[in-house]
């Protein structure tokens, strides 16, 4: 397969994604179908230490980048002269493990006469929709991943603005630290929403709305009172089922979440709610998200699985945006652990 016939009018980006323990190199033509998109895990490395090690997800990105860049392009079936633009994620993330995705992007930019295209982690979860159907605005985001919570209004393509954030801990980490205390391994998410589909009950466990009005979200409170059942049990030589925890702390989290976002749609009379993150696997909160949704008649788009956790497909999808519009970076980009959002905005 060849695309060089309609490379004057196609865009083809080369996307390269190392900000935390996956190593991704896709290319994604005109920001909406997916050529190739690699993906390699270092989850069973992690594994072994209960959760992400900088320095060594760092070698690991080291060790197969190049590889991997090869073998994307082979896949892709565009020719290395063909691609229009290297786009790479600039942050957030691991500064360690961006650099190495920067330093191979800039090789690949500088070697091949191509610009560079600085990417922001979260617009390309959120933009993972966009493989899926064309987005209509203003939209609201809830983005749930390992790292981060939060509703994003988008007034435009390319315009966002955090409306509410989590004040405390991640949801995937909540789910991580909740996965912990009940005996599964790292990354434990998947573990707790299977086994709350197993549960015949629940514990009953705390919501936590914060003020009224807030959009702002806190989950350390309940991953605290979910510590407190497991201890509580222990101290007490009582047995209990991990699988009713595990179920009680995922119907707190997805009332809260699907609450705010409701809500959130309704304020700003958003046409579209874009579900985006690793926490959008989830199978409670994609049940819950989709019957709400269809009761009230909004339109909820949530990505394949694939596109959900961590990949580079979505870095493609979202670099589009800056590509058609001629925002282009440097080769002097640095890494930026903090990245913003809202900075990362289109100018035009
Ligand atoms: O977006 P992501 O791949 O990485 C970050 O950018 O953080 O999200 C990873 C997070 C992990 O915390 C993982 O436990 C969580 O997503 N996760 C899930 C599920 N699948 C992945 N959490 C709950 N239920 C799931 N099915
Ligand atoms: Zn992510």
């Amino acid at each position: 397969m060849t695309h060089s016939s309609d490379t004057l009018q196609s865009s083809y980006i080369l996307a390269v994604e190392t900000s935390c323990d996956e190593t991704s190199v896709s290319v994604v033509k005109d920001g909406r179908e997916v050529l190739a998109n690699l993906i390699s895990s270092q989850v069973e490395t992690h594994k072994a230490f209960g959760g992400v090690v900088p320095e060594v997800a760092s070698r690991k990105h080291v060790e197969v980048i190049t590889l991997m860049i090869e073998e994307a392009i082979a896949a892709s079936g565009v020719k290395p002269q063909d691609l229009s633009a290297i786009a790479v994620t600039q942050g957030p993330g691991l500064v360690g493990a961006l650099l190495v995705g920067i330093v191979a992007a800039k090789t690949l930019a500088m070697a091949l006469g191509k610009p560079l295209i600085a990417t922001h982690h979260i617009a390309g979860h959120i933009y993972a929709n966009r493989l899926i159907e064309e987005l209509q605005y203003p939209a609201m985001s809830l983005v749930v991943s390992g790292g981060h919570t939060e509703l994003v209004h988008m007034e435009a393509e390319g315009k966002f603005e955090v409306i509410g954030r989590t004040r405390d801990d991640a949801v995937g980490e909540a789910y991580d630290k909740v996965a912990r205390a009940l005996g599964c391994p790292y990354p434990g998410g998947p573990h707790v929403d299977r086994m709350a589909h197993e549960a015949d009950h629940a514990v009953t466990l705390p919501r936590v709305w914060l003020e009224a009005d807030s959009y702002d979200f806190s989950f350390s409170g309940l991953k605290s009172a979910v510590l407190n059942v497991v201890n509580q049990a222990s101290m007490k030589k009582e047995t209990l089922d991990p699988a009713a925890v595990a179920r009680g702390f995922q119907e707190s989290v997805v009332e809260v979440l699907v609450e705010k976002a409701i809500r959130a749609v309704r304020a700003y009379s958003s046409k579209q709610l874009l579900l985006s993150g690793g926490v959008a696997a989830n199978r409670g909160l994609r049940k819950a998200l989709e019957e709400r949704c269809a009761k009230e008649g909004i339109h909820l788009l949530i990505p394949p699985m694939e596109y959900c956790t961590d990949n580079a497909a979505m870095i493609g999808a979202a670099a589009h945006l800056k590509w058609q519009r001629g925002e282009l970076a440097g080769l002097d980009l640095q890494a930026q652990p903090g990245l913003s959002l809202e900075a990362w905005s289109v100018k035009s």
